[in-house]
């Protein structure tokens, strides 16, 4: 038994939460779309393809926000391809995934299944083969109310109000040897440059996010960032970070694997770093934000090398990485990290939704099922709402070889004043002994009542969920929770990650 505390102080807040944090991402990659979310002859198929049985997880996953259409796919896309009537449609190469694209799923079908689920939109331009001229003209098919040539060629799709969609992403992974016309850091930056120039002259209400490195561990990882921003920091609103946790050989630890919480930390802190170093040498007082728009676990299902495979097969069965608990409880310490860097983390989205690298799988013609990952991200989005709170962590930790000594408790608290409600969300790293927590939560109310709590836990931290068995990982509720005044305690299983939503019941 190891014991830990958790205080928290009303008075000491981080941020807002964005609840954009909850996001997610939709690429033309594999079964993603095709057969992800549409698949016209499922049983579950509404009027317009897509499938209800996937539309009703992603509504029970929460998912805020979904990215699209890439991707490395969004550098080879010619957006004029996927409008219009669907069976005059061009048949391409993708040249990203080796596959075939049919353009069935474009602009207007994506954007009325998005509006139907009730998530925000992020889309990007292609920066790849194409540029600043594609991209104001997609914005203004988009976006301008009618009147003009591509705006009437929207309406005469169907689409008669704009889509008015805010958030864009300049392009992709553009720093990646892998991207389709992969540009220096100048290159990269003036076209950024440009590009969001000529879109903010399109529509000025629109955000802007410019592609940070592709991972934090790329040769070029903050040169890369320095050099773009000098370039692009006057016209874009966020820089992204994207990040794929590994366990590199089957000798890591489990330990090892949860120690990418902080790693991930500090690539987040030390882009705030070099984003901020560049404003300070323009003495601005402009602040760049966040998008951390691609991350999740990904090592099994890596394609090999240039992702090249051979036949350009349709929608083919590509990045199908099955979760286990271990992957679960990575995804939960996650989350507790990036809220707690609320205060620049504006944006963010799980990669991806379905089949790829994601928390819902289907089969072609059956069921839908949620990956163990769906339960710690659907319990997050769902309760963390309002401000979050500094947390103040005690906890006996160990030493990882390469992140120097880490505490066994990752935690995170947000208060919704609206409600009154307080979510604690706590991942207990210890593999084999039970924590006893203590919960302080000052200022919030003197006496304070449970709403809900819940773990996600299992003996076998390779279990995973299938179509045979889609529910062998599920939370379970957390029982035992004493509550005295504003304190409260609770036992966490070993290698558990748990989130409790207390209450004030008098202020
Ligand atoms: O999410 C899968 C791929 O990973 C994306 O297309 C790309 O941006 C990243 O390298």
């Amino acid at each position: 038994m190891i014991e830990a505390q958790l205080t928290v102080d009303r008075d000491f807040e981080i941020a807002a939460l964005d609840r954009r944090l909850f996001g997610v991402f939709v690429e033309h990659l594999g079964r993603c779309v095709y057969t992800g979310i549409y698949e016209p002859d499922h049983p579950t198929a509404d009027a317009d393809g897509f499938r209800q049985d996937v539309t009703e997880l992603t509504r029970e996953l929460g998912a805020t926000l979904v990215r699209y259409p890439g991707g490395n796919f969004m550098s080879g896309y010619d957006w004029e391809d996927g409008v219009g009537p669907k069976d005059q449609r061009p048949t391409r190469l993708d040249l990203a995934w080796f596959s075939t694209e049919t353009n069935q799923v474009g602009t207007n079908e994506f954007m009325a299944w998005c509006e139907r689920v009730g998530m925000t939109p992020m889309f990007g331009v292609n920066l790849g083969t194409r540029g600043a001229d594609e991209a104001r003209q997609y914005l203004e098919y988009c976006n301008h109310p009618g009147g003009t040539t591509r705006s009437e060629l929207r309406r005469s799709h169907g689409v008669d109000a704009p889509h008015a969609i805010k958030l864009w992403c300049l392009g992709n992974e553009m720093d990646g040897p892998w991207q389709i016309c992969r540009k220096t850091p100048d290159e990269y930056g003036r076209l950024a440059l440009e590009t969001g120039k000529l879109m903010r002259m399109v529509d000025p209400t629109i955000e802007l996010a410019a592609c940070g490195s592709s991972a934090y561990d790329m040769p070029s990882y903050g040169v890369w960032e320095d050099r773009v921003l000098e370039h692009c920091f006057d016209v874009v609103d966020y820089l992204s970070l994207h990040s794929y946790f590994v366990k590199p050989t089957s000798d890591t630890s489990t330990e090892s694997f949860l120690a990418q919480i902080e790693s991930n930390a500090r690539y987040i802190e030390a882009t705030v770093a070099v984003a901020d170093a560049v404003a300070a040498r323009r003495h601005s007082a402009k602040r760049i934000m966040l998008s951390f728009d691609e991350w999740n676990v990904w090592y099994r299902a890596r394609p090999g090398e240039h992702m090249k495979q051979e036949g350009w097969p349709q929608a083919p069965r590509l990045l199908e990485e099955v979760y286990n608990v271990e992957d679960a409880l990575l995804i939960g310490g996650m989350l507790t990290m990036m809220i707690n860097h609320a205060d620049r983390v504006k944006v963010a989205c799980l990669a991806q939704l379905v089949n790829v690298i994601g928390p819902i799988m289907t089969t072609p013609g059956g069921p839908a099922w949620r990956q163990t990952i769906f339960h710690p991200f659907a319990l997050t989005a769902r309760h963390a709402h309002g401000t979050v709170l500094r947390p103040v962590i005690r906890s006996p930790g160990w030493i990882d070889p390469k992140q120097g000594e880490l505490p066994y408790l990752c935690a995170s608290v947000v208060h919704d004043a609206a409600s009154g409600r307080t979510a604690i969300f706590a991942l207990n790293r210890h593999l084999s002994e039970e924590m006893d927590l203590t919960v302080t939560l000052r200022g919030l109310g003197l006496t304070q009542e449970l709403v809900e709590a819940q773990q996600l836990q299992h003996a076998d931290l390779q279990a995973c969920n299938s179509e045979a068995e889609p529910d062998k990982v599920t939370p379970v509720p957390l029982s035992g929770i004493v509550i005295d005044g504003d304190q409260l305690r609770v036992r966490l299983h070993p290698a558990s990650w748990n989130v409790i939503v207390m209450k004030a019941t008098s202020p």
